[in-house]
């Protein structure tokens, strides 16, 4: 059992997740072994209540500093890493003349297990604790990521990309040696990756169709299956970014009444379900999430870069589908989960129903840590592990942030009366440098 004093955030699951926070000036967090060994929080409160009951306890003290939960990624591509920031007119030329070529390179071993450990030390330099991040298409790319992931107890989830069709040939799936088609391959290899992977540890797998315009009928179908064969997996992709791509799917499957409602017809949206962008959506499709139970990755700071729209976060609310916070690196233009959840901040402004509203500090940094983990279904329901959080029983990743770590931040954050605007003072101004240390519930 380990202790650690200093000021204290975590979200109350029963709360609305706009005033949601929990917040102690000076706390201590507690956290030990459960029952399987794992590293969860044992006590979460205020250091004069709690301290007492913990006779002996070791405690780390740092003062001036904010213990918050660990920062949820819904969705971003390590492969994408070296292409962040590439000018494009829009998302399918900036795929065919940055990303598809860059994402070639992963076939190689070597190059994949270089570009996972940067990815991986980048994600923790930022306080992501937890990621659903893409591969490519080479298995080679996965086992790499996971290998990587295993060594520094990041709880990651991945899986092969799948793409047979519409894309440069160096980048589709292969043909199998003895004779099967690129497609099956590629369903074959899904499916012993997923088996070497998924559950180990803190891992999970991920199936993954790139968007529809890549994958053929069959391919989708087989991925369908899979899910269906896997419910503990989990399924990716992208839908609704962009006008060009809108127009590329709804020509390619015709048949279905929306590009949304493509995924369903081939049996992948289903709880831990999750898809990208979300952007382009009509009421029929918000239910469509909602009955399906799933979620959506918001990636403001892409949305942004590459213009492709305002997430609809009024009509997510009302509709009642779960969404949380991505960076969409390399679309997305920062691993900073300040930076996303500043660009959120404008992306409801835009949005916003009512002159006025705006989506509070609380309600964003709670779409970076507990809303995203319940979007993966990592919250906790039905006794499966929590990330997100720092109440008793979720898994005790943390992240310890320095208010003052730039002169502005410390003026800023000195003056600030109430905690929204503590938490927005840290959003507005934070960055890589706010996060001091970042803590592996498994690593203690
Ligand atoms: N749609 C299909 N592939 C991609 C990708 O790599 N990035 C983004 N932003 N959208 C996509
Ligand atoms: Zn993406």
């Amino acid at each position: 059992m380990k202790g650690y004093r200093a000021a204290l955030l975590r979200f109350d699951p029963a709360a609305a997740p706009q005033q949601s926070a929990v917040y102690e000036a000076d706390g201590l967090l507690v956290v030990g072994p459960d029952a399987r060994g794992t590293q969860v929080v044992q006590a979460a409160g205020a250091w004069t209540t709690l301290a007492p009951r913990y006779p002996g306890l070791v405690v780390a003290h740092w003062p001036g500093r904010l213990i918050a939960p660990g920062f949820v990624d819904l969705h971003l591509h390590y492969p994408q890493t070296n292409v962040i920031g590439s000018p494009a007119s829009g998302l399918l030329p900036w795929l065919e003349n940055y990303t598809f070529p860059e994402e070639q390179r992963f076939e190689s071993p070597d190059y994949s297990a270089a570009e996972a450990a940067f990815f991986l030390d980048e994600l923790l330099r930022h306080g992501v604790t937890t990621a659903l991040t893409f591969a490519t298409s080479h298995p080679a790319s996965v086992q790499a990521l996971f290998t990587a992931a295993q060594q520094r107890q990041l709880r990651v989830i991945t899986g092969l990309c799948l793409m047979d069709r519409h894309a440069p040939a160096a980048l589709l799936n292969r043909a199998g040696p003895g004779g099967t088609d690129a497609t099956e391959q590629s369903l074959i290899d899904s499916e012993s990756l997923l088996q070497q992977w998924q559950g180990v540890g803190r891992l999970g797998y991920a199936i993954t169709p790139r968007f529809a315009p890549t994958s053929s009928d069959a391919q989708l179908r087989g991925a369908g299956e899979l899910a269906a064969r896997h419910p503990q997996a989990w399924v990716q992709s992208h839908v609704a970014e962009n006008p060009d791509e809108i127009s590329w799917a709804r020509a390619l499957f015709p048949q279905s009444r929306s590009y949304l409602a493509t995924y369903a017809d081939f049996g992948l949206m289903r709880e831990r379900s999750v898809y990208a962008h979300c952007i382009h959506f009509d009421d029929a499709d918000r239910a469509l999430m909602c009955e399906t139970g799933a979620a959506a990755a918001v990636c403001p700071t892409s949305n942004l870069f590459l213009g492709s729209g305002f997430f609809d976060y009024a009509a997510a609310d009302l509709a009642g589908f779960c969404y949380g916070l991505a960076s969409d690196v390399g679309g997305g233009t920062s691993f900073s989960p300040f930076h996303t959840m500043l660009a959120a901040y404008y992306v409801g402004r835009e949005g916003q129903a009512k002159p006025g509203l705006s989506l509070s500090p609380q309600q964003l940094w709670w779409q970076h840590t507990a809303g995203a983990a319940q979007a993966l279904g990592l919250d906790g329901r039905g006794g499966g592990p929590a990330v997100g959080n720092l109440q008793p029983g979720c898994e005790a990743d943390f992240v310890v942030l320095n208010p003052q770590a730039t002169p502005l931040l410390a003026r800023r954050t000195g003056r600030a009366a109430t905690l929204d605007e503590l938490l927005f003072a840290l959003i507005v101004l934070g960055d890589d440098r706010v996060v001091e240390r970042t803590v592996i519930s498994q690593a203690i």
